[in-house]
């Protein structure tokens, strides 16, 4: 099969094509012949040799697909030769073909086609292990997410809204948030001209967000805890603005406040599997009648991952970038 390698880490021209053995499934997993893959800022670290794949997945980048079963492995049940499924991965998703455990592969949701559907297992799986069975946000509450328009972004807007959450983001240009604004947002914050704080202060009586939803690490956790309500939640699911900040515990014990860190890929096969099986109860559901949508930016052919990479770190894009074929 033809699978994108890294043979050195570094800028986009690092992803190549390559013709490498086809993968064969283990006993408990099945083999998928993809239609789609998402393209994820931790592709992007995984190329320039920051973020290594966990021992026993695939080398090659992609965490998540869509496409056929193709095979399966010893003792699954309940998928076979020809079931259209996504899938969420440890790895290998730039690929023709790609194995993963059962427990993480998914049906194509009711009104996704089969192309679109590599645009959810991984965002889908990340929002709602972290702002909903972590952070646990509730009706009412108030919920920021920075990042607004990207992959992430535009499903945590989505599924906080359809929870009666109020939803605040930040972003980079007045076009990104005014898709979040259509996608649910109410808070709309133009991270380089306006100071998030102050704004959701404004905004919310001076009460702050119950659960925020964080991709920048370092550079904003001051001002996240500053912007934590009363029992608020924050999240930490990237470090875009660095790992290393001075955290002021006095400020979290007066609010009652959690920092929490997490990173879906490094979780442990079963973790993985309550996750997935927790998105097909609660998600597949409003994506199937036509509530929860992928935000879909734009595919390249796998040959041309380098051209997807230099796109999403260029930051134009609004929602996902897919691979095909
Ligand atoms: N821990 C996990 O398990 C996990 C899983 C999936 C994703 N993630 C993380 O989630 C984040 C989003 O992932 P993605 O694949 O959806 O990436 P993406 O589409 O490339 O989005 C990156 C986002 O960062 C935003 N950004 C850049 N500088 C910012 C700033 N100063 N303030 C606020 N936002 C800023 C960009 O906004 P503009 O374009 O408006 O500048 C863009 O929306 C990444 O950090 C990724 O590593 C973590």
């Amino acid at each position: 099969m033809k699978a994108i390698t890294i043979p050195q880490p570094g800028d986009a021209s690092a992803l190549v094509l390559t013709d490498v053995p086809d993968p064969l499934p283990a006993p408990g997993e099945v083999r998928i012949r993809m239609a789609a893959a998402g393209v994820n800022r931790a592709d992007v670290m995984q190329r320039m040799g920051f973020y290594a794949p966990p021992p026993g997945a695939s080398e090659y980048p992609g965490l998540e697909v869509s496409g056929t079963v193709d095979a399966v492995g010893d003792g699954v049940d309940g998928w076979s030769a020809g079931d259209e499924v996504c899938a969420l991965l440890s790895g290998g998703g730039y690929a023709e073909l790609v194995c993963v455990p059962v427990e993480q592969v998914l049906p194509v949701p009711t009104g996704v086609s089969l192309a679109d559907a590599a645009a959810l297992p991984e965002v889908v799986s990340t929002v709602w292990s972290n702002v909903f069975m972590t952070a646990n946000l509730l009706p009412g509450q108030t919920f920021l997410v920075h990042g607004g328009s990207s992959g992430i972004g535009t499903m945590a807007i989505q599924l906080a809204r359809e929870v009666g959450a109020r939803v605040a983001v930040t972003a980079g240009s007045a076009d990104k948030l005014e898709v979040c604004r259509e996608l649910g947002a109410e808070i709309l914050v133009n991270y380089r001209e306006q100071d998030f704080v102050e704004k959701l202060r404004a905004a919310t009586a001076g009460a702050g967000a119950d659960v925020i939803l964080d991709n920048m690490g370092a550079k904003y956790l001051a001002r996240n805890v500053d912007a934590l309500a009363p029992n608020g939640r924050l999240v930490v699911i990237g470090l875009q603005g660095g790992a290393k900040a001075e955290l002021d515990l006095g400020q979290l014990l007066r609010k009652r406040a959690a920092v929490i860190a997490t990173s879906l890929r490094a979780r442990p096969a079963d973790e993985k599997a309550t996750i997935v099986a927790a998105v097909r109860e609660h998600v597949w559901p409003l994506i199937g009648a036509g509530r929860v949508q992928p935000v879909i930016h734009g595919r390249y052919p796998l040959a041309q991952a380098a051209e997807a990479h230099r796109e999403l770190e260029a930051s134009g894009h609004i929602g996902k970038i897919l691979l095909t074929p």
